[in-house]
Order: structure tokens, then sequence, then C-alpha cells
């Protein structure tokens, strides 16, 4: 059976893509922040998932105000980068994972979690900064990708306690599906950040930090801090963190299994207008 072996947590910031295309990570103000990610690519390799379950936010590129998933899985064979003004990312297409992102969409929906099934979308810096951040440059993708899309950008948003129990109901999924197959979740977005009004430039480490501790430890604690806590303590666009939760529900321990074990730690300020956070859980082999 395919199992869950790991969750994957980090922020999306474009700029990151942008330095990484233009190569510019050596430079002093980008070096700190890559040199956290020196052990996840690692740790990526040796790891060999064979499909990544990624878990993001579109931010306007293949959905506008006109359509709006809460949740949307992609169930195409593959997905292009998206043009978000610069043209598209230089960056490999992603391959996606039909036969098991079909049995996701099933086997979700039949637990009462309406998902929209989405054949065709392109990807935006999302879905690819995390792949870079993860992977470095390379020609190709280490696997299939599904990308797996959360409205996080127009009002009402899931709440935290939905996200934690849709990540379970994933995590039934997969394990129900007849391929022994190492998948991997990823939570992206966040960590606190504002780009817009009067309070654009907004960190705050003391809050993401918290939250950091609270995700390994108290998920369920966690998933019941409201919209309104986020917005307020980690900015407009710290909602974006409700999507670890996801990643988070889909662990063993939520299951009854053994806790995860932490394999990286990160976190750097500043990227951009944005606190990068970033973690490794593990889930250990029962
Ligand atoms: C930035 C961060 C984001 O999450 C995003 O979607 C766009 C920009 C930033 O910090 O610049
Ligand atoms: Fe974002």
């Amino acid at each position: 059976m395919a199992r869950i072996s790991a969750s994957v947590y980090t922020s999306h910031v474009p700029a990151i893509g942008a330095a990484m295309d233009l190569g510019k990570t050596g430079e002093p103000y980008w070096q700190p922040l890559f040199a956290g990610y020196e052990f996840s690519r690692q740790w990526l390799r040796e790891q060999r998932p064979d499909v990544i379950f990624l878990v993001y936010n579109d931010h306007a590129s293949a959905f506008s105000l006109e359509m709006i998933p809460t949740f949307a899985i992609g169930t195409g064979e593959r997905f292009q980068p998206a043009d978000e003004g610069w043209g598209p990312r230089p960056v490999p297409q992603v391959i996606g994972h039909p036969e098991l992102a079909s049995h996701i969409a099933q086997s979700v929906i039949q637990q009462d979690f309406d998902l929209t099934i989405v054949n065709r979308m392109d990807v935006d810096h999302g879905l690819t900064v995390p792949l870079s951040l993860m992977c470095g440059q390379v020609p190709a993708w280490p696997c299939p990708v599904i990308p797996f899309a959360v409205n996080v950008v127009q009002y009402p948003v899931p709440s935290g306690r939905r996200c934690l129990a849709l990540g379970q109901a994933i995590r039934r999924a997969v394990e129900s599906f007849d391929a022994d197959l190492n998948v991997q979740i990823w939570g992206t977005g966040g960590m606190s950040h504002q780009l817009q009004g009067p309070r654009a430039g907004l960190i705050n480490r003391e809050w993401d930090t918290r939250f950091l501790d609270r995700l390994i430890d108290d998920p369920v604690g966690l998933a019941q801090v409201p919209h309104i806590e986020y917005v307020r303590e980690a900015g407009s666009e710290g909602i974006e963190l409700v999507m670890w939760l996801i990643a988070r529900g889909a662990m063993g321990d939520l299951a009854g299994g053994p806790a995860p074990r932490v394999a990286h730690r990160f976190y750097h300020v500043p990227a951009s207008n944005t606190a990068v956070g970033h973690l490794i859980l593990e889930n250990p082999r029962t």
C-alpha cells in the first residue's frame, strides 16, 4: 500500500525563485536563506519519494476572482509553470500522478470533503518555489507531484480545523491506494508577512516560533486558532499558514501512531517581505 513517510513545510516567496533563476543565491542577502535548505536537499535525495502531494495556494494565476475553488486537486498528467507577469519561471514542468490523484479525489470526496477536480492549470510560485528550494536547479523534478490548491486569497477561506481534518482524510486516501508508493506531503506558504496597507512589512518572530512549536507538539490545539489571530499576529498573508495544517493532519500521530520525528527546523528573516519558516517531520516506520 502507499504510505505517507514525511511532511515538509516551507515558505514560498517569489523573490526566492527569482534569486535562483538569476544566479543570486550566493549574495550576502540570500546566502543565509539558502544555507537553511542545504540539509533538506540532501535529505530529499536520500528519501527518494515516489510522489509529492504539494499543498499550496494559487495567487490569482490559474484562478481569479471569476472562479475560486476552496480545495482543488490537480489530476492532470502535467502542469506548466505560470506566467506571473515576467514570463514563466525557467523551471521544469510538473509531472502529475493522475492515478493516485484520482484515487485521492474519490476517497476524500467520499469522506465528505468537496474537492474541485482540475485537469488543466498552470502552477505559480506557490508551488514552484518550494520545489526549487528543496531540489535546487534541476533539469527535472525528482518525482511526480500532485498539486493541491487551497483558497487563502479571497475570504471566506477554510478554517485550521477543516484543514487538519482534510489532512487526516488525505492520509486515509493515500493508505488505501493499492501500490507500494513512498508519498510525501508538503504544506507551503507563510510565515508571518503582510504585503499591503499600513502594516506592510509586518514580521512576528515570536508568534511564528510558537506556531512551529505547536505544529510539532500540539497540532489539534493549533487547529483551533481562528483566522483573526493569524491576520492580527502574522499579517494578512500570514493566513497562508493554515495550509501547513493539511500536511500536519496527514501525519501518523493523528491516526493513533507515534509522534513524528523533527528532522530539520529553520527560520530566517528577511526574505523579501516574508519570514521564512521550514520544517521537516518524519513518520517513524512501524
Ligand atoms: C511575497 C510573499 C508571498 O507569499 C507572496 O505570495 C508574494 C510575495 C513577498 O514576501 O514578497
Ligand atoms: Fe503567497
